[in-house]
Formats: structure tokens, sequence, C-alpha cells
């Protein structure tokens, strides 16, 4: 056995209380821009979401317009299909054409769009930050029990080992490669560690960015719930009071 469950991760979004740490989640995006979204669309979020994990409406425009890819488009004159500069109301694209175009750079795998992947992979969160800081030696590797890598389980040719990913061998090559691959604004220091953390927390916001309304309405509930479970017993024992 050399497959490993998700190292723990915590982010202030866990929990019955859990809200976002905005500056995370800003954080989280410039990874995703200046690293994922290389390869990675994530097709449920428009740029003008971006306002709701505090970027301001010019810095949103200024996103959408320097995006790296461009955005499916029609020419006006011919109606051939062609491309434009994003805007703030477009989602955010692939940086492929298409499937084919997807597969031929990556060696006929496919890079997900990542809007849901928290949601649709087990271990949501902590297995994305597990995957990303998870790449290791498969020459040195050795599993809890010390036993090393069998022949036939080494990665072949443009996969990579980690253990962290269901088959042990994974067509993305690491992404997140070394400190201060990306300069925060707001002067968190870039480990690589730091880096994953913060794209797994934006990558719960771009799957769930309701959760804070959802989180509320619970604790709403809760104490509804609690008032009304107390009336109704007060009730009862003015109704039954004297019968006895
Ligand atoms: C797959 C995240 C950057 C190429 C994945 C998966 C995740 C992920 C969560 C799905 C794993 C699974 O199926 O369980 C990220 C994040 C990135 C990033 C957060 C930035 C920090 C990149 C880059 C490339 C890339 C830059 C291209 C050079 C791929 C490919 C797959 C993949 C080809 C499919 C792998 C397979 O099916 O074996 N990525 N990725 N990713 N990613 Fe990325």
């Amino acid at each position: 056995e050399f497959h490993l469950h998700p190292k723990p991760l915590h982010l202030a979004s866990d929990g019955m209380l859990g809200k976002f740490d905005r500056q995370q989640l800003q954080r989280g995006f410039q990874v995703y821009k200046e690293v994922c979204s290389a390869c990675h669309s994530a097709r449920l979020v428009a740029f003008r979401d971006l306002s709701e994990i505090g970027f301001t409406v010019p810095e949103v425009k200024a996103i959408a317009k320097n995006w790296a890819t461009e955005v499916p488009s029609v020419n006006p004159e011919t109606g051939e299909p062609a491309t434009r500069k994003a805007l703030p109301s477009d989602y955010i694209p692939s940086p492929y054409a298409n499937e084919t175009a997807a597969r031929a750079a990556n060696n006929n795998a496919l890079p997900p769009d990542l809007s849901l992947i928290t949601k649709a992979r087990e271990g949501g969160a902590p297995y994305v930050h597990s995957l990303l800081t998870g790449y290791r030696d498969p020459n040195t590797y050795r599993n809890e029990k010390g036993e090393a890598l069998p022949a036939d389980a080494k990665p072949s040719a443009n996969l990579h080992f980690n253990p962290y990913y269901a088959n042990l061998n994974f067509a993305m090559p690491p992404p997140l490669v070394a400190d201060g691959q990306v300069s925060y604004a707001d002067g968190t220091k870039a480990s690589v560690d730091q880096m994953a953390q913060d794209v797994s927390a934006f990558l719960v916001w771009t799957a769930e960015p309701k959760l804070e309304n959802r989180h509320r309405t619970g604790v709403a509930v809760v104490i509804f719930l609690l008032i009304a479970t107390t009336l109704a017993y007060f009730s009862y024992q003015n109704i039954w009071a004297g019968r006895k």
C-alpha cells in the first residue's frame, strides 16, 4: 500500500461557523492566475465574481482585460470564429481551444476544470493541498512499512510519482516548485506550502462561494430551534399544570 490519505489542512472556512479569509482567497487567486490557469479553466467563476473576495471594480476590469487567454467570439464582419479580450462578465476560460488541443499539450491527459474540484474529489481542499506538495522521488520513496516502490509501480515517461494521487502516477507536472514563485502583495512569504494552502482555500471558494450564507443560515436555524423548543417546553408545563 503506497497510497497516502491527505494531510490535515485547516482553513478559516472550516466548521459550522467558518468564514473565508479574503486575504488568503486573493493570494490563492494569484496562484491560480499565475500558475494553474496556464492549464486549467475555472469556467463557473466569472471575473466579476472576484469582487466578492475583495477585488475592486477597476481591479476586476484589469484582471479580465489582461487575462492571458482571450475568450471565444465571432468576427462581426465575416462571422468567422475569433477571440477577444475578456470582460468582467466572462467566465475564466480554458487556455486551450478544445479538448484535443488540451490533451495534445499534456501528453494526452486532460487538465480538469478547477471550479468544483474541491467538491468533486474525495478529500476536498486537504487533498488538493497534499497533492500539490506531495510529489516524491519514486526511487527513494518508502512507505510507512519502509518498503520501496516496486519497479512496476514506478511512473513511466511523462508521469510523476505522487502518493496522494489515486493511482500514484500523475500526469500533472509539479506546478509549485520554488519558494517565491509568486510575489504576494500582502507580504506573506510565498513558500511552496503557503501557495498550495492558498490556492486550495481559493478553490473552496470557487466551489461554494455562498458557503458563508449557508453557515449563517445554519446558526440562525439552531438559535430559532432552541427558542422554539424552550417555548414549547414551557407551554407544555403551563397547559398541564394542575393536572396530576
Ligand atoms: C490535474 C490542480 C497546475 C496539468 C489536476 C487536478 C488538480 C489540479 C486538483 C486533479 C487531480 C485529480 O484528478 O484528482 C492544479 C493546481 C495547479 C495546477 C491547483 C496550480 C497550482 C497545472 C499546470 C498544468 C497542469 C500548470 C500543466 C502544465 C494538469 C493535468 C492534469 C491535472 C494534465 C490531469 C492529470 C491526470 O489525469 O493524471 N490539477 N493544477 N496543472 N493538471 Fe493541474
